[in-house]
């Protein structure tokens, strides 16, 4: 395996606007110099300065990092605190208490706020029905929930009386529901009768009891059930109750349960590139500072002003680090959304935007790809003057659907930031910070000050700028996984892997940095092709395909070839209506030539396929995997029960010819 080609030129510079960097928490590039300086002099002394200063402890830590049990490395270990405490009952000490918290559009467009003050009374009083029904410190909580207040309220309610949860994405089958319960050994199932998405109904409580049908769920003793949506539900007697008839008769103080930084707050399971997923656990202490640090840095956060928004669910980690946790610990006021963003039209983020005057918006690149398609007359039809600052996760976003965002969403006023992290990094770590660091579309930018990032070889030798290679971590940062639920050998090899010496964290995505130290995320270790003997990375590929005017979405794929020993394989998705017959063939010959023309001749897909959409998990990512099995013209024996619209693979099945 040599080193990753990198073949993707960008050289459009956006810096912070003179009025934006003034304003910013994190001013100039010599403010997050110094910020970095820091930790590079004494790494210790800085996080340990920034827990002191931003987390509230019921008993302060008297060491901050201990390594001697690496890599399961343990931050502020003597140090005890409560998140809940630190998001709710702090904000109401410092004065905060009728302050909204959350604003909540339902599907259906209907609005609930909550204020601080109702927030931590509905805390409370959940928190005493979980204890009720025998919950304590440690036990594990499955969240299988709508977005609402009330899933937020499961999750703080959990960190309150040290209850381990696991929220598992509504959107998930009973079968990985189940895999889920018996893994975390949970006690408690939190669900609702059905959650409301796009105008139709989706059972949870169903799913619930199906997944208990399934067998096996020994642990399980209560399933907790809130009323959504008032459809037909069964309660078996003894174990199932309503939410409502649990706290109905509970005080709303609940006096939190102080744990040790170190007490998991919570597990989350992520897909692992076979078999059984992983439960990914996070710290106490280490996981609030990350959150808390980088809403001050990336999302520059200004509790007094902004209206903030984050539209991921709370299934996936940035629905926990960025609408649980981060935005409530810095005391905002954030929306939460039920549906989906084309329902009941596709303007409905710009709609929700101008509604509740947002500031800060935080969303998938497969979001705003998939509103490129509809154009831009429709984001033109709505106010979008509150913006003043955009974010994206979960994907590398091509440079072309950066600059839409930025034109289009952002009116060349917004910065954006492109934030790189992963669910086992519990918050963001590469990310331009918005009044300090200028921009490049389609680069994730400079890591956060503290993050020691690099970029290495299979031996774990540093590639020089410019080269393809692994991303590491250098160091341990607080926020990050501290082992796998139940399987530490996993965790261990998995992220810490010997050959590159067992104490750098292995990210699994490919990078290069280019000349100013920018990195640039090259896509999943696992996607990388082999065409020629030169090791390209998907995005890049992808980047030039979407830079066509003519497209909206790409993924690429390799297939085995007997003379380049890989060959390129596209699948598109067009703006406008999917190409067929001599139309689709004339735009197969023309992309080969545009593929040629922006990276070089090797990299020229022998094969284009077009889709209506393109198959992604339900956190939106496309599913590469998938693609490799259809581009070999192999039968799909992978799970396609988490695939958002399945109908559209016997479309990428057919070859233009
Ligand atoms: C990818 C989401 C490029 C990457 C928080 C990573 C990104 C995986 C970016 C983690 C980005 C996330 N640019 N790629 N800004 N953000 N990724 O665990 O491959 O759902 O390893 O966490 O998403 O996905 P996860």
């Amino acid at each position: 395996m040599a080193d990753i080609t990198s073949v993707l030129h960008e050289t459009r510079v956006f810096p912070p606007s003179a009025e934006f960097a003034a304003k910013a928490n994190v001013s100039g590039m010599a403010a997050y110099e110094a910020l970095m300086n820091e930790a590079k002099s004494d790494y210790a002394g800085f996080w340990g300065r920034l827990a002191r200063e931003n987390i509230s402890w019921h008993k302060l830590f008297s060491h901050v990092l201990d390594e001697s049990g690496a890599p399961f490395y343990k931050w502020f270990d003597d140090g005890e605190l409560n998140v809940s405490w630190n998001c709710l009952d702090k904000n109401i000490h410092a004065g905060k208490g009728d302050k909204t918290a959350l604003i909540f559009e339902a599907d259906d467009g209907t609005v609930t706020t909550s204020t601080y003050n109702d927030l931590l009374k509905r805390v409370g009083k959940f928190a005493n029905a979980l204890k009720s029904l025998g919950v304590t410190k440690g036990d594990r909580v499955i969240i299988y929930m709508p977005m609402s207040i009330e899933a937020v309220v499961s999750m703080q309610a959990c960190a309150r009386i040290g209850a381990i949860h696991s929220v598992v994405f509504g959107g998930f089958s009973a079968k990985s529901l189940q895999e889920r319960i018996i893994d975390a050994g949970a006690k408690v199932v939190v669900t609702a009768d059905e959650s409301m998405r796009g105008g139709k109904a989706v059972p949870l409580k169903a799913a619930v009891d199906e997944a208990i049908g399934l067998g096996g769920c020994n642990s399980l003793e209560k399933v907790v059930v809130y009323k959504r949506s008032g459809g037909a539900v069964n309660m078996a007697s003894g174990r199932d109750v309503w939410w409502h008839e649990a706290t109905a008769s509970q005080p709303d103080e609940c006096e939190p349960v102080w744990v040790n930084a170190e007490h998991p707050l919570f597990i989350l399971y992520t897909s692992g590139s076979t078999g059984k997923p992983k439960g990914v656990q996070h710290s106490t202490g280490g996981y609030l500072l990350g959150a808390l640090l980088s809403m001050k840095w990336v999302f520059d956060a200004k509790p007094e002003t902004d209206v903030y928004w984050c539209t991921a669910d709370v299934g996936w980690i940035t629905g926990h680090t960025y609408v649980a946790y981060g935005p409530l610990a810095m005391g905002m006021t954030e929306v939460i959304f039920e549906g989906i963003p084309t329902y009941p039209h596709a303007g409905r983020f710009w709609e929700m935007i101008q509604k509740h005057k947002v500031t800060t918006f935080y969303t998938a690149p497969t979001a705003i790809r998939s509103l490129i398609k509809l154009g831009a007359d429709l984001p033109a039809k709505f106010d979008l003057s509150s913006l003043r600052l955009l974010g994206t996760v979960g994907e590398p976003i091509n440079p072309e659907a950066w600059m839409w965002y930025h034109e289009h969403i952002g009116q060349n006023r917004c910065p954006i930031v492109d934030t790189w992290w992963q669910t086992e990094t519990g918050s963001n770590m590469i990310s331009p910070l918005p009044g300090a660091v200028p921009t490049k579309p389609g680069s994730c930018t400079l890591p956060l000050p503290g993050i020691m990032v690099g970029v290495v070889d299979e031996a774990g030798h540093d590639v020089e700028k410019g080269h393809g290679g692994f991303l590491v971590i250098k160091r341990p940062f607080p926020s990050q996984l501290r082992t796998l639920w139940g399987d530490p050998e996993r965790f261990r090899k998995t992220y810490f892997p010997e050959e590159l010496g067992g104490k750098m964290y292995l990210a699994g995505d490919s990078t290069h940095q280019d000349a100013d130290g920018y990195y640039w995320i090259m896509g999943r270790i696992d996607d990388v092709l082999n065409v020629s003997g030169h090791r390209l990375g998907t995005m890049e590929i992808e980047s030039a395909l979407v830079s066509n005017p003519r497209v909206a979405e790409a993924a690429v794929v390799g297939k085995p070839h007997d003379i380049k020993g890989e060959a390129v394989v596209a699948f598109v998705v067009c703006k406008g209506a999917r190409p067929e017959g001599d139309e689709a063939k004339k735009l197969v010959a023309e992309l080969r030539e545009w593929v040629g023309k922006e990276i070089g001749p090797i990299a020229k897909p022998d094969d284009i396929r077009f889709g209506d959409n393109l198959p992604k998990t339900r956190s939106g990512k496309i599913m590469r995997r998938l693609l490799r099995a259809i581009a070999k013209g192999e039968e799909i024996t992978q799970d396609v029960s988490t695939l958002e619209n399945p109908a559209i693979l016997e479309q990428l099945k057919q070859a233009v010819v």
